[in-house]
């Protein structure tokens, strides 16, 4: 097993079309920011793996902006639906694309990765259903004694008391993945800022959007939770994107990178 650099961009909410803005930020633009940011990076990514909400209002012509722009990269892309995403049209959209793979699975460089679709449609918060989770145990079973990496779109890791931030079942989530010996790491998007912490036990990693930076108010503070505008504040200032490194021990180092 060598080395292996893995990008994970999240949440860059692409509109149909170029100069369209959400909240005074062009995404293909910050998109393109991002790449070009990617292509600086030495050594070069191995691999990018998408963590949701690709496109803001999941039609194909955001998905084919989206292909468009990550063919500049000569790197696999693995994407997985968030909450705007629509995984009907990822799926038609990316049933060609050489570079762009939307499926469960991959084996890389000796590394089991397994994209989960944690998506409710029409709801913002996520869920894993008992389908998912019994095809989840069987995939832990096939990864043998391969590290595996996990990664969907809303963490099992709590960042805030809003109910649309939240996985609705982590511990079935975690307790499958503690089961499992070789589980290194879950990465997770939605929450639009980046945390690294221990949850059961479970190391879950999340990322910053390519979009906007959000601030979610915490349990002390005095607001309504459930009104995301008051709940929750962004920053177009900050956009980035989150750089991995493993080996065979498993996660040798991990850092945000702002562009
Ligand atoms: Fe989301």
């Amino acid at each position: 097993m060598t080395r292996l650099r893995i990008v994970q961009l999240s949440d860059i909410h692409l509109t149909p079309s170029a100069g369209e803005e959400l909240y005074g930020v062009e995404t293909g633009d910050s998109l393109t920011a991002a790449i070009h940011s990617i292509q600086r990076l030495q050594p070069a990514a191995d691999l990018i793996i998408v963590t949701g909400d690709i496109s803001e209002d999941g039609s194909l012509k955001s998905y084919q902006r989206f292909s468009e722009s990550m063919a500049s990269l000569n790197c696999p892309v693995y994407v997985l639906p968030g909450n705007h995403d629509l995984p009907d049209n990822m799926a038609l959209a990316f049933k060609e694309t050489p570079d762009i793979r939307y499926r469960q699975s991959a084996n890389i460089q000796g590394w089991h990765l397994l994209f989960l679709n944690s998506q409710v449609p029409g709801e913002e918060f996520g869920q894993l259903d008992h389908s998912d989770l019994e095809q989840l145990r069987e995939q832990l079973k096939t990864a043998g004694d391969s590290p595996v990496l996990v990664a969907l779109h809303h963490t099992p890791g709590k960042v805030c008391p809003s109910s649309g931030c939240q996985l609705h079942n982590p511990d079935a989530l975690l307790n499958i993945l503690n089961d499992a010996p070789h589980v290194q790491a879950v990465i997770a998007g939605h929450t639009h800022n980046d945390s690294d912490k221990t949850v059961n036990g479970m190391r879950v990693l999340t990322c910053p959007s390519t979009f906007a930076y959000a601030h979610h108010a915490q349990p002390e503070d005095n607001v309504d939770h459930e009104d995301f505008w008051a709940a929750h504040k962004l920053d177009i200032s900050r956009q980035g994107y989150r750089m991995t490194d493993l080996d065979e021990q498993g996660i040798s180092a991990t850092e945000i990178v702002w562009f």
